[in-house]
């Protein structure tokens, strides 16, 4: 049987062993999911081996392990490094899921379930796409490396010590992931660029307990209505951020860039209609995609202190928190803009309350070219999945590995997202479209037979 024909006719079969993953409920930043966490792992690993993988290890970390594979049966082919995580977000708030999170259902087309696009969906993409070839022609066209980690959404902490120790095994001619979107549906898109992320925990500190409002308000600071204050500062009325310095290195987009993003087929009405807010706000001077993509943005994830239960409670607290992110363009540092926003938020604050600020990840952004042979073949793989020639996309999202391996290995980094923007990543009723995530297998099945061809 051809390529093609074995993959279609492994559609009923691909799809119910990816509800199979889709079932275990890996989220990385849950610890009472850490077995859960081990199970996708090995399901990752037994799954390689059927790829055809020679060597296949599960390697523990500090926090969650990480499963590296191994194909090299075609010498004198170029070796493909293939990047993916098996780890998920939480499902909370679980009562806004249509169908449990962790019980994948289809719908109109979609698959429903935490992971479908992000990115266990697009991980089994590859899976099968590479079983198909070692089916079909007894062995991998191309020599495969591959890493699934299992810390993708808390900051990748253990990747970069794997990838320091293993630089000689590491070593590839290009790197693959899926883990991103196209532009909207029927568009295959290749992404070029990513924005870094730093994110900040805030602690400010009034009161040494919990106070009586009664008793005590009037006279003592209330940290929350600090924070609250001082989170405000943060943006002016432009929405540009007020961190002094924050814009320093930020580099501007070229006239033949803008020219390109322009032209892109994106429909502003249907990121309003995703958004569904009353209204949109960003920074002043830029299209919304430029905000998204080229800006540089500060974010505030979720404030807490105090009290948030049932009725009322009168209280002033001790204590209020706030996770706040910042995205990152070229030429940022994030090392130097950390330290900008501590700097800002102390200077901020008034003697009343102390703060304590930590920085719990970083990860610089990435932008790169796209004039490797490799991304013709890309777009020819695509063309032949989806019937429709690619297009080169920004996305606002981020993924610090990609730079980190840009920066060690200084190989063509090939961004193939079948994600959509409105499905959902993160929240509730997360999916993916079938037509994409079979449309995915057959063209990164063709892709790596694609680069063993010279
Ligand atoms: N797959 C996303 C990254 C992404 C999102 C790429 C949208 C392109 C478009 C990834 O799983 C993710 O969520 N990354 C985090 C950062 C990470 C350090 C926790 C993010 O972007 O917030
Ligand atoms: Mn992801
Ligand atoms: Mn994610």
């Amino acid at each position: 049987m051809d390529l093609i024909g074995y993959i279609e006719s492994k559609r009923e079969d691909n799809l119910n062993e990816l509800k199979e993953f889709l079932r275990i409920p890996s989220v990385s930043t849950q610890s009472e999911h850490k077995q859960d966490v081990e199970r996708a792992a090995r399901w990752v690993a037994e799954k390689l081996r059927a790829a055809g993988f020679e060597k296949i290890e599960i390697v523990p970390t500090k926090l969650h392990p990480l499963v590296y594979g191994e194909s090299l049966q075609a010498p004198g082919k170029p070796t493909v490094l293939f990047y993916g995580h098996y780890d998920v977000q939480p499902a909370e708030p679980l009562e806004l899921w249509t169908t449990p999170a962790f019980e994948p259902a289809v719908r109109n087309g979609n698959l429903f379930g935490r992971g479908t696009a992000d990115d266990k969906g697009q991980v089994h993409i590859h899976l099968k796409a590479l079983e198909a070839l070692k089916k079909v022609d007894g062995k991998l066209p191309v020599n495969v490396k591959v890493i699934i980690e299992g810390e993708e959404e808390v900051g990748s902490v253990s990747l970069w010590d794997f990838v320091q120790k293993n630089r000689e095994r590491l070593k590839a001619d290009a790197l693959v992931v899926s883990d991103s979107s196209m532009l909207s549906r029927g568009i295959p898109s290749i992404t070029y660029g990513l924005r870094g992320l730093n994110y900040y925990q805030l602690e400010l500190t009034g009161p040494a307990q919990d106070l009586h409002s009664g008793s005590f308000g009037g006279a003592v600071p209330n940290p929350l209505t600090i924070l609250a204050e001082t989170l405000a500062k943060l943006h002016d009325k432009n929405f540009r951020v007020a961190v002094p310095g924050f814009y320093d290195q930020v580099a501007k987009i070229s006239r033949e860039e803008r020219k390109a993003i322009e032209a892109l087929p994106w429909r502003e009405k249907e990121f309003r209609r995703t958004v569904g807010a009353p209204g949109l706000c960003g920074e002043k001077g830029f299209s919304i995609i430029e905000q998204i993509w080229t800006r540089p943005t500060l974010e505030v994830n979720g404030i807490w202190g105090g009290y948030t239960g049932e009725g009322a409670k009168t209280v002033i607290p001790s204590k209020a928190y706030a996770k706040v992110s910042t995205r990152l363009v070229p030429n940022q540092d994030p090392a130097k803009i950390a330290k900008l926003v501590e700097r800002h938020v102390r200077k901020l604050l008034p003697k009343t309350v102390s703060l304590k600020f930590e920085v719990l990840s970083t990860g610089k952004p990435w932008l790169a070219s796209y004039s490797h042979p490799v991304f013709q073949k890309a777009i020819h793989a695509l063309e032949q999945g989806f019937g429709r020639k690619a297009v080169f996309i920004r996305e606002g999202g981020s993924i610090p590995f990609v730079s980190q391996m840009d920066d060690t290995f200084n190989i063509p980094c090939v961004l193939i997202g079948f994600g959509l923007p409105d499905e959902n990543a993160h929240a509730p009723d997360e999916h993916i479209a079938l037509e994409n995530y079979f449309g995915g297998i057959k063209s990164i099945a063709i892709f790596y037979e694609q680069l063993a061809a010279t």
